[in-house]
């Protein structure tokens, strides 16, 4: 059936026509006894999809190479590949190239990589061709990823289940683990792997300290097994407080000995059992969580014991910066930044800050974090969440690829013109070897992985993105969806149209014109705009809405919290001027009266709600638009995707009447001519 499962590696049969045009370079397949277990997950890789798409085994040999057949490997492994002298040096650790190449009257395709990391990245893209139904003839790829680290960081409790996801529990069976592997963790890390995730985080930044008892270490250290297979590499969250909490030490400073003795003798058995452990990812003195503040230590004081403890093991610290306290009047935008701007330059060398895209958290829209380009003696790497917290959890279409690269696209002018954030977290603007990227994981143990099939999409998106931040979303859109529904380019054209629309219409139902953090409490599904007593401030929609008789917005300008001045000039002068300022930030930087123009003639109150019935009309149209694909997809999905796109408009209106209904309790505007009546 199809349930998705098979996410974006559907290797089924070809139509005869298609068949027959590739037979000519799918023969079969040459390895090397010397392949170690990468390449060999590779070559099975491989041999599944050629076999499943041309409907006949294609097998592994070793004989001498004919016309035909496909050359995997690494200069190392490969005698054929090292007699080519194939132009690899500029592929690094981890590219790949893919050519067709002719010798001694033979003609044949070879995939090749430095490593066997980046040959099984090629096969991965061979595939990918095949898939798409793109010519072999003369095929001439290749491909070097532009971030070092690319991370899944997976909330996953211990308890099973998973903080802000909606695709079901935790995928690790944590009760069967270690002894029980589940074949599920494969195709996982089969996925992961196809788009180039190379490390994963595998529980939640919330930490617990039992992850780093032996035996959850031992359970994880299974998960570790399978997913080195794919050359991916094991992370975990830790708790700052760990050896006081299991009452191993007195006190959790940074700067006690014992302190810094116990974490060292940890990681030191960590490496004994994990021997592909990546480092730990750390969430401290952050929204509770305990960390080097409370012992009148600084960020970088606590990064850089765990710092040091992994270094000797070449492991990496993820500190993140997404901290903001209760205590600080300070506008939270600020905070982060004010925080650590003043560390620039006291992180240990394996220390990556790992800052989320926004200033505030995960919004639909906001501008990008002034610690892109503010920090420039420390790596920097982008945090997104792929699970949808804040558009619409498991079932509104929201394709995050255009959310994305409109941060990643942004510049910073930290350096002058073209100092866009993909130039901080490739490492290129301020020469940093160290690079990598975050995303927070929609994945679970839904049939599906990710509670629908157009989340499948977001997490392709997030690969691809974080192999290059420069590519295009809608490129990214338009492949995901050849590879997951039909090649036909009439259908390829109009689903890209719906998912290319879809993040716009989530902003306009939600939070329009820069409006941010209406959501209700906890949970924070649909709205509540008008939630104020809660018990710290910043966590109040009217905190950030600040609607009264008179008007709506934060002011983050001069005259109010002046979170603009944390940009470069040229960036701040641009924000700083309602005249100038993308209206689509309006009110993130502005208060302004229910009477002010827009750039439109038309006024701020009139602008709301034409912006809530625009992204309700947006809504509809997707499910408009998905009901003339129904000759492309199986009944299936399709009917999966109809029910959605029903529930996103309900829900839309949701949105709109209710966020209208209480703006208009506090403007006194009467609703303007021709608006939908609310329902
Ligand atoms: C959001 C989210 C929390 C999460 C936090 C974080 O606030 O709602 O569940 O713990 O981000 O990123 O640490």
């Amino acid at each position: 059936s199809e349930d998705g499962y098979d996410l974006w590696l559907r290797y089924r049969l070809m139509d005869t026509d298609s068949i027959n045009r590739y037979s000519p370079y799918i023969r079969d397949i040459h390895i090397s006894l010397s392949f170690t277990f990468v390449m060999r997950a590779a070559a099975s890789e491989l041999q599944r999809g050629l076999s499943g798409m041309m409907g006949s085994d294609i097998p592994q040999i070793q004989e001498p190479v004919s016309n035909g057949t496909i050359v995997i490997g690494t200069p190392t492994t490969s005698s054929v590949i090292r007699q080519l002298s194939l132009p690899l040096d500029s592929l690094g650790n981890e590219g790949y190239l893919i050519r067709q190449v002719s010798a001694d009257d033979i003609t044949f395709i070879v995939i090749a990589g430095n490593t066997e990391q980046g040959g099984l990245y090629g096969v991965f893209q061979f595939l990918k061709e095949v898939q798409m139904r793109k010519s072999l003839e003369n095929v001439n790829i290749s491909s070097t990823p532009k971030v070092k680290l690319r991370l899944l960081n997976h909330w996953d409790n211990l308890d099973g289940t998973v903080e802000r996801g909606y695709a079901g529990n935790t995928l690790w069976d944590w009760w069967k683990l270690p002894d029980i592997v589940s074949p599920r963790y494969t195709d996982y890390s089969r996925a992961m792997a196809s788009v180039g995730i190379n490390g994963i985080v595998v529980n939640n930044v919330n930490a617990k300290p039992d992850i780093l008892k032996a035996m959850w270490i031992s359970k994880v250290a299974a998960l570790s097994d399978v997913f080195r297979q794919y050359g991916i590499q094991t992370y975990l969250s830790v708790r700052f407080s760990t050896p006081y909490e299991l009452k191993e030490t007195k006190t959790a400073d940074p700067l006690d000995s014992d302190v810094i003795a116990w974490w060292s003798a940890k990681v030191q058995k960590i490496y004994t059992t994990i021997p592909n452990f990546g480092g730990f990812l750390v969430k401290a003195s952050s929204e509770g969580q305990p960390g080097p503040a409370d012992y009148g230590r600084s960020h970088a004081e606590g990064a850089n014991m765990l710092a040091n403890a992994v270094r000797p093991y070449g492991g990496v610290v993820m500190w993140r910066a997404f901290v903001y306290s209760q205590d600080d009047p300070e506008d939270r935008a600020k905070q982060a930044y004010t925080e650590f701007k003043a560390l620039d330059g006291q992180f240990a060398e394996n220390v990556i800050l790992q800052v989320k895209n926004g200033p505030i958290d995960f919004q639909p829209r906001e501008p990008f974090h002034p610690l892109f380009g503010g920090m420039p003696n420390t790596p920097v790497s982008i945090e997104v969440q792929i699970t949808k917290e804040y558009l619409g959890f498991a079932t509104h279409l929201a394709y995050l690829g255009p959310m994305w690269e409109e941060v990643l696209t942004s510049d910073t002018f930290i350096k002058g013109s073209g100092s866009t954030v993909s130039r901080v977290i490739d490492g290129s603007l301020f020469q940093h070897s160290l690079t990598a990227i975050a995303g927070v994981s929609n994945v679970g143990n839904d049939r599906d992985w990710t509670g629908s099939h157009f989340n499948q999409a977001n997490l392709y998106a997030y690969g691809r993105l974080a192999w290059d931040p420069y590519a295009s979303s809608r490129s990214i859109a338009e492949d995901w969806l050849r590879l997951t529904f039909s090649t036909d380019t009439s259908f390829v054209s109009k689903a890209a149209d719906i998912m290319m629309m879809s993040r716009e219409a989530v902003a306009n139902y939600m939070t329009p014109l820069g409006l941010h953090h209406l959501m209700a409490t906890g949970h924070h599904y649909g709205p509540g705009p008008w939630v104020d007593n809660l018990s710290r401030p910043e966590w109040n929609p009217a905190y950030y809405h600040n609607a009264d008789g008179n008007g709506i917005g934060f002011d983050r300008t001069q005259t109010g919290s002046n979170a603009i001045s944390q940009y470069a000039p040229e960036v701040s002068a641009v924000f700083a001027d309602v005249n100038v300022v993308d209206e689509r930030y309006l009110l993130w930087f502005h208060h302004l009266s229910w009477d002010y123009t827009l750039k439109s003639g038309n006024s701020l109150w009139d602008s709301i709600v034409q912006a809530y019935d625009d992204g309700v009309a947006s809504a509809k149209e997707m499910s408009d638009m998905w009901q003339t694909l129904l000759i492309y997809v199986d009944p299936e999905r399709f009917q999966n995707v109809e029910a959605d796109l029903r529930i996103q408009i309900r829900e839309a209106k949701w949105w709109r009447d209710a966020c209208i209904a209480y703006f208009q309790s506090v403007s006194n505007k009467p609703l303007p001519a021709g608006a939908d009546p609310p329902e």
